[in-house]
């Protein structure tokens, strides 16, 4: 009985190093999820709002959680070919882990997962007029994910109702990173 439990131990160990560890997916620590990061898959039940020109098609650079709580989320985004830089400032909401932010309507979001040092799942819902769309985001650490963490959120989107077609892979595409490289001014100003 021992040796079968000790077995079992060790398989759910085991299976715990298979996957990512130290996964989190819920009651995030805010500040552990501060710093850079880098878009990798954007996906959308609203294609036209995450292509080219869209209003959602925008690069993270940086998060900063300021002194009052909110999240100070640093992006470029591309307009007629150019990049250009556009911050938000999302306050929290009465909801656990949710944020909010004014941008063509309200948009609310929360953190579905993270493990802080790689990636971080997140999704989105905007509200506009009586209608809503939904957005939901890979970012990274780095500027490329590994294979097997892309498709998990692939499949999570699909099972969220958004079509494999709506969901764009951005390492693909001009991520404005020269702009993002030439720099801003260091992220330390904020805080
Ligand atoms: C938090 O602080 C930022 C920066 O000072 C400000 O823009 C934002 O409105 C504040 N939010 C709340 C909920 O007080
Ligand atoms: C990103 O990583 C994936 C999977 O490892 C790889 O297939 C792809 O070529 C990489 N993309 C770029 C732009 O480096
Ligand atoms: C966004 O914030 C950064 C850092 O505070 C700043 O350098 C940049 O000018 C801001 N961009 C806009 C459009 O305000």
């Amino acid at each position: 009985m021992k040796l079968l439990l000790l077995c079992l131990g060790l398989s759910l160990v085991y299976a715990d190093q298979e996957e990512s560890h130290d996964v989190v997916t819920s009651n995030f620590d805010m500040s552990k999820v501060e710093g850079e990061w880098y878009s990798i898959v954007l996906a959308s039940d609203r294609r036209e709002y995450i292509e080219e020109n869209g209003f959602m098609r925008v690069f993270v650079k940086s998060i900063h959680v300021l002194p009052n709580s909110s999240l100070f989320f640093q992006f470029h985004m591309k307009t007629n070919g150019e990049c250009i830089s556009i911050n938000f400032t999302c306050d929290k909401t009465e909801v656990q882990d949710e944020y909010s932010v004014e941008y063509r309507g309200i948009n609310k979001f929360h953190i579905l997962e993270t493990d802080y040092e790689k990636y971080i799942f997140y999704t989105l819902t905007n509200y506009y007029e009586g209608t809503q769309f939904k957005l939901m985001e890979l970012y990274a650490r780095k500027k490329n994910l590994s294979q097997k963490i892309k498709e998990r959120f692939e499949k999570l989107c699909q099972e969220n109702g958004i079509v494999k077609e709506n969901i764009l892979d951005l390492t693909k595409v001009d991520r404005c990173l020269e702009a993002r490289e030439m720099g801003d001014a260091p992220a330390s100003s904020t805080k």
